[in-house]
């Protein structure tokens, strides 16, 4: 595994979903997560991880509110369904969370925060593109001109 960067992420047009203030957040996500990857290459005080990884799910529990207050607007089918992702993505984050209340070595940290990462990025790339894909089929928004 690459150790200097091995989670760096830049947001791209192909993460758009189209809708300004859903990019914002998910650019933010980007930005913490990088934060967070800062902290741990850099040898950062334990506490100074914990707190940037304490962001991210702070900032996630707000980000998956907001989205599922936008469902019910939008009247979208498969709004319970993917409620339900972001309750079992936040059940997985505080699992790794907890387990850094023990002694970890900078591998199980750099392990820890790629599985942030990996769940959130996985999450936007599998679930999230659903809305936007629902959305554009609905004619209720559409694709920026290239
Ligand atoms: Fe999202
Ligand atoms: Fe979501």
């Amino acid at each position: 595994m690459e150790m200097t960067t091995p989670w760096q992420l830049d947001w791209n047009e192909s993460l758009s979903m189209f809708i300004p203030e859903i990019d914002a957040q998910h650019q933010n996500f980007i930005r913490l997560i990088n934060e967070l990857n800062e902290a741990i290459i850099g040898r950062m005080d334990i506490e100074e991880i914990k707190r940037r990884m304490q962001s991210i799910l702070d900032d996630a529990a707000m980000h998956f509110a907001h989205e599922e207050v936008l469902f019910k607007e939008w009247g979208y089918p498969g709004a319970e369904e993917h409620a339900q992702r972001h309750v079992q993505a936040m059940q997985f984050f505080r699992k790794i969370m907890e387990e850094f209340g023990r002694d970890r070595t900078e591998y199980e940290w750099i392990e820890a925060g790629l599985k942030v990462k990996q769940a959130l990025i996985g999450h936007l790339l599998a679930e999230d593109i659903k809305y936007r894909d629902y959305r554009v089929a609905q004619g209720q928004l559409s694709r920026p001109m290239p």
